[in-house]
Order: structure tokens, then sequence, then C-alpha cells
């Protein structure tokens, strides 16, 4: 059986590829909900009603977990989905925790990057309240980065006048850490790194996540111990224009490393 991988678009193959390194003997399904990417400027109704309808459209394929690699999904149909469905279903969460631990002794400021619907959720709102006493955090929201991302545009120009842009209003050497809280935005963690001052570290939630899986199918020993890894890819609109973007999207990924 498989272990599968949802979000709107190729954002959680930036999941996927931890997976892949820490599990390498396992078979993934990767599907994007490609009909209707991007969420993160969704409604709530909107996004909660394409995520069922994606994972109804995963169970069918044989899966023995699921892991809803896109924060925006996660903040708003995880409770939803559990109380459906049996199967494991793990989900992301930004990893503002770590980033406040790395920073403690500096005293320096985090800064998160995510969806506007992501931010704008009571999920998102309570991690912080409950674990930022001190009022460290801040957000930022990158929409436009999604759509980039789809596009396969990863650096240049445009991609540097557009975070130039987003963090003109912050004085970077307050903060010690960058959050990217959403899968799409790993792809432009090198991008980042050329802008960014050496002192900022960047995290994103992927390890923690998949730590989560291994976890959850340890316990009742279902993850395979050898045999070649293979992954199928789907799609909600079956195109394989798309297809080819994902396992494009897989080789970027692998190229810029981690
Ligand atoms: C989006 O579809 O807008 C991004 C999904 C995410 O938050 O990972």
């Amino acid at each position: 059986m498989r272990i599968a991988f949802f979000d709107s678009g190729i954002g959680g193959i930036t999941v996927l590829h931890e997976a892949m390194k820490q599990l390498p003997h396992e078979d993934f399904l990767y599907f994007a909900d490609t009909l209707h990417v991007p969420y993160g400027t969704k409604s709530k109704d909107e996004v909660l009603a394409f995520v069922k309808k994606s994972v109804d459209m995963i169970i069918k394929e044989e899966v023995k977990a699921l892991v809803i690699a896109c924060n925006t999904a996660t903040s708003i149909a995880i409770a939803e989905l559990r109380k459906i469905y049996e199967i494991p279903i793990i989900g992301m969460e930004p990893a503002v925790k770590p980033a406040l631990e790395m920073n403690r002794s500096s005293g320096k400021r985090v800064l998160v990057f995510a969806t506007p619907l992501t931010l704008k959720q009571s999920k998102y709102r309570e991690l912080v309240s409950r674990i930022d006493d001190m009022g460290m955090v801040d957000s930022v929201p990158l929409p436009e980065l999604v759509e980039f991302c789809e596009q396969l545009n990863m650096e240049g120009q445009l991609i540097t006048d557009y975070f130039h842009a987003k963090l003109e209003p912050f004085d970077l050497s307050m903060y010690g850490t960058v959050v990217l809280g959403c899968t799409h935005y790993p792809f432009y963690k090198s991008a980042l790194r050329k802008m960014l001052p050496n002192h900022i570290q960047i995290v994103d939630g992927s390890s923690g996540t998949v730590n989560r899986l291994i976890q959850l199918l340890s316990d009742p020993n279902q993850l395979l111990g050898e045999g070649h890894s293979n992954i199928k890819f789907m799609c909600s609109s079956n195109e394989t224009a798309y297809i080819r973007k994902m396992e494009m999207a897989l080789e970027i990924i692998q190229t810029i490393g981690e």
C-alpha cells in the first residue's frame, strides 16, 4: 500500500522529497488538486469542499496513510478529515515552535511566511498565542509566491523584486529565523538565502511532518524495510502536462537539496 501526499499543486512535493529521503523503500502517491490551485486566496468553505473531494479520490487508491502536505488545507480540513477516514492523517504545522526555541538565547524575532488563509485561521492564531508568550512572532502573507511556484518560476529578477518589496517594511536585523509556513515556499530557499542576512535561519515543517508519519506507521509496523520506491502522480484535472510538471518540481527540489 502507498503513502499518499496531497496538496493544491506542486508545493507538497517538498514534503514528499523529505519522506523519500527518510523512507527509501516506500511507495508513494502524490495528488494535486490542479482544478482549484491556489487554495490560499479562496474562502474557507470552498477549500474545505475541494479538499474533501480530492481526499475521496485519493482514498479510492490503496493507501495506508495520508499526508496533507499543504498548510492551508491542514488548517481548514484536517479535523474534519480525521472524523471521516480511519487511516492515519498527518498535516503540516508552521515550524514556529522550533523557530522560537532557536532564537531563545539571541532574543531575535521570528518571521512567518504563509498564505493569507493559513494566517487567518484559528489553528494558526491559537498556535502562536499558545507558544509566543513574549510576542516575538510576526507574519507576512505571500500569496503570489504560490502562483510563481506553480509556473515553475523559482528565481530571477521577478522573484528578487517580489521578496524585496515584501521584506521592505521589516528591519531584518531584529529577526533570527524565517519560517516557511506554506509547502510551496521551500522551492525559494536558495533565492531567499541569497537575500536574507547570514544570521537568519530558514526553517520549514517538512521534517516534523515526516517524523510524525514515521512514528504513526512504526507503531503498527507498517513501514517497508526493503525494495525500490515508486511514485504515482495524480491530479484532479487529469492533465499529462501537469504530471510532467510534478516530475520536474521533484527534480528541482532534489537539486536544491537539503
Ligand atoms: C495554496 O494553494 O495557496 C498554498 C497551499 C499551502 O498553504 O501550502
